[in-house]
């Protein structure tokens, strides 16, 4: 775990204006400045020219939340990852379990976008996890490998370097609802097992993998004390400077 970048990345979903972003983002910036992890925020579209412009000669790194597969042509209301990368945007999330419920992404896609934006060079946070149902029917291990698999099909070891999975069970986004600390280990364990039947040992090692869901400044030590566990995915607490800070000095 040592030898792995922790990374917390907020993820702002559909919140802030571009000016409430300029807000949060002078608040966060003195909140975070003493990390010893990687920090990342994740903006919607709008807000990215003003959180790359605000976040320079600072150590948080700036993120989209979507992005589409193909580079360009009559996709009308999609961005492309060059457009992104024209912005000087580093990272962009695919696949979280809100794409996939209300706009109807599948493994399949999101595969096209994890490659699309490797490809671009962006640094890409791959979301996978399970339902309520489907943990109570005992095959979120199955699933999260599958969703993994699907996901990283076609990406080399080299690409993996710019990849980081996160585990979000969908039961724990936005509930209060977070899963044990055990219960993230033993999943992302799982992933990390998948990674290493994909690419070996040594790339499995060297990967992050985040948890997802109601993580907060209560129980983000915990759930980061798991060895496998190397970081968070934040929804809520990310758009508040003060709880956002205390994930980021729990990792
Ligand atoms: O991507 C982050 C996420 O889905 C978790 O959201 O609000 O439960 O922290 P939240």
């Amino acid at each position: 775990k040592a030898t792995r970048k922790a990374i917390i990345a907020g993820n702002w979903k559909m919140n802030k204006t571009a000016t409430e972003a300029a807000e949060l983002i002078d608040a966060l910036i003195p909140a975070v400045k003493d990390a010893d992890c990687e920090v990342v925020i994740c903006t919607p579209f709008t807000s990215l020219v003003t959180a790359v412009e605000k976040c320079k000669g600072t150590n948080i790194h700036v993120g989209a939340e979507n992005v589409h597969f193909e580079k360009s042509g009559a996709f009308t209301g999609e961005i492309s990852a060059d457009m992104l990368v024209d912005l000087g945007v580093e990272y962009v999330i695919t696949g979280h379990s809100e794409r996939r419920q209300y706009f109807a992404e599948t493994d399949e896609t999101v595969n096209k976008r994890t490659k699309a934006a490797l490809e671009a060079g962006l640094k890409v946070i791959v979301c996978v996890g399970e339902s309520l149902a489907q943990r109570e029917q005992g095959v979120t291990e199955e699933l999260v490998r599958m969703q993994t698999k699907i996901a990283l099909g076609g990406v080399s070891a080299e690409e993996m370097k710019r990849v980081v999975i996160a585990y979000e069970p969908v039961w724990a986004i936005g509930t209060g609802r977070t899963a044990t600390a055990d219960q993230a280990q033993e999943v992302c364990a799982a992933i990390r097992k998948v990674l290493g039947e994909l690419y070996g040992e040594e790339v499995a090692e060297a990967t992050t993998v985040q948890y997802g869901g109601s993580m907060n400044a209560g129980n983000a030590d915990e759930l980061l004390s798991k060895k496998d566990v190397d970081g968070g995915l934040i929804g809520g607490a990310s758009l508040k400077a003060d709880a956002f800070g205390a994930i980021v000095a729990a990792a």
